[in-house]
């Protein structure tokens, strides 16, 4: 990462808690590793971005519904689903410092100052050879990598390194009082993916929604994974949110869905005015234990291009299994070719704090203002796309006297049922337009003396900061009509 992006970075994770988005989580107690906390704008950012995801997949698709299934679940959920014995990472600890590293995520990093220092070629084929030694799980060839290129630890300086190690992700925990002499009769896992709960209702929601292949489950929701290389904000957190959707198909489709969904979800992002050019594709050498294909969509966050979603072609691994551990049937019967089978499934997973960081990376902006008089001006403002802006409308009255207020309270009752306003009278409209701009706010109506004589405003836009006049009694349509989904 340059230092002009680390500082990028860190401007936004600082601007993030100073306007009340994101905190660090129980942060009196100097915060805990790789949690946090979201604030008033946060919250309701985030809320946007999930209910933006929800419609566009429920509302908009007449074949896909939505659960919310519990956190917890059965045990042997997370042995069918091979979560007991495949979800884990390749570690290795440096011996001096005792810290423990992700083994791709130490030569990605070695990758990224190669390149900082013009070696592009070289942290080229680091990676692509790291990729194949991943895909064969060849170990023994990794750590011959790591010592090949001297990689030390960053705390200890050292390349003191032990051998490379698996380490499950699963959190547990007990569940229920009752003691019992073997221990591990009363685990549960916090589920590492919100999927398993999607496939373990296949039946209960094909039966109850009435659905025909192909159709799709949806569901958002907390997901809990121990991460060992628990860093860079809220990319990778130990405690996140998912949105997943699994689409169950006819065994042999599995490659036009695939294709179909890369698309369908690109397009979601570019719905929301992201450029096209801040997203890529990776294809996956080492595939996870359940999928056939798969692919990353990339956004070029401050810290490089880095997964938000994944699109995973996941076979019928998941409903076999499951199948197979609780010894009930989860076939479909096809009238149109008359065949029962175990559907096949193609998943689209996103992180919802993932999303959240790529829009306040998208967003943020730090703006010199050249004004009338020739001086220079600078404003942070966050271009966030207007349909998922935490605040929607702020109503400012010029002064608070005059019947000024009054007006534009009346204003604020008005649209407050169809988007979320903000009323404010305090400080100069200068100061409280940079307040608005600071946390996204597209639209600022200014109410002042002439709103007494004609009914008209001042509506002021975020990112142009051009200003019209228009009747009080427009705004309402013409903000629905401008935040239409
Ligand atoms: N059900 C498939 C699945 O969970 P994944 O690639 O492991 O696949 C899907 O995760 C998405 O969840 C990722 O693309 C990412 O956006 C998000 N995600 C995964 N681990 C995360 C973490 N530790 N912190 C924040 N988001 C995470």
């Amino acid at each position: 990462m340059s230092i002009q992006q680390e500082n990028r970075f860190q401007a936004i994770i600082s601007h993030a808690k100073e306007y009340g988005f994101v905190f660090p989580s129980s942060e009196i107690y100097d915060g805990l590793s790789a949690v946090y906390d979201y604030g008033p704008y946060g919250s309701e950012l985030k809320k946007n971005i999930r209910d933006y995801w929800w419609k566009s997949m429920t509302q908009m698709h007449e074949n896909i519904v939505g659960i919310d299934a519990a956190i917890f679940m059965h045990p042997t959920t997370w042995k069918a689903s091979g979560h007991v014995d495949n979800f884990s990472d390749p570690m290795i600890d440096n011996k001096d410092s005792k810290k423990r590293y992700r083994v791709d995520h130490l030569l990605e990093a070695h990758a990224e100052k190669l390149r900082e220092i013009g070696e592009e070629k070289e942290a080229d084929e680091l990676l692509q050879i790291m990729d194949a030694l991943l895909a064969k799980e060849d170990y023994a060839g990794l750590k011959k990598l790591i010592d090949d290129n001297k990689i030390a630890c960053g705390i200890s300086g050292t390349a003191n390194w032990t051998d490379i190690r698996q380490f499950n992700l699963m959190f547990k925990t007990e569940f229920g009082a009752v003691a019992s002499d073997n221990p591990d009769d009363n685990i549960v896992y916090l589920r590492p993916e919100t999927a398993q709960g999607i496939f373990v209702n296949f039946l209960n929601v094909q039966k109850t929604a009435r659905l025909k292949i192909p159709f799709g489950i949806a569901q958002v929701g907390k997901a809990f994974r121990n991460e060992i290389v628990a860093r860079q904000f809220i990319f990778r957190m130990r405690e996140f949110e998912q949105m997943e959707m699994q689409f169950f198909i006819r065994p042999g489709t599995q490659k036009e869905w695939y294709e179909y969904w890369k698309e369908e979800r690109l397009k979601w992002h570019l719905s929301l005015g992201i450029p096209r050019e801040k997203y890529q594709f990776h294809n996956h050498s080492k595939l996870a234990h359940y999928a056939d294909a798969a692919l990353d969509i990339e956004y070029q966050f401050p810290i490089g291009f880095k997964e938000v979603e994944g699109i995973h072609s996941r076979t019928d691994f998941d409903l076999g299994n499951h199948q197979k551990y609780s010894g009930k049937k989860l076939t479909y019967f096809d009238n149109e070719i008359n065949q029962h089978y175990v559907p096949y499934v193609i998943e689209t997973s996103i992180g919802l704090d993932r999303m959240f960081l790529l829009i306040l990376s998208h967003s943020y902006d730090e703006e010199t203002i050249l004004k009338e008089d020739g001086s220079k001006d600078s404003r942070v403002v966050l271009r966030i796309p207007e349909k998922i802006a935490p605040i929607k409308l702020a109503v400012l009255p010029l002064v608070k006297k005059d019947g000024l207020p009054e007006i534009a309270r009346s204003i604020v009752s008005d649209c407050r049922p169809y988007f979320k306003c903000f009323y404010e009278e305090k400080d100069a409209i200068g100061r409280r337009y940079r307040r608005q701009d600071a946390i996204g706010t597209p639209f600022c109506v200014t109410v002042d003396h002439q709103t007494k004589e004609d009914g008209t405003v001042t509506l002021r836009y975020r990112d142009t900061m051009q200003q019209e006049r228009i009747h009080q009694d427009e705004i309402k349509n013409k903000l629905q009509h401008l935040l239409l989904f």
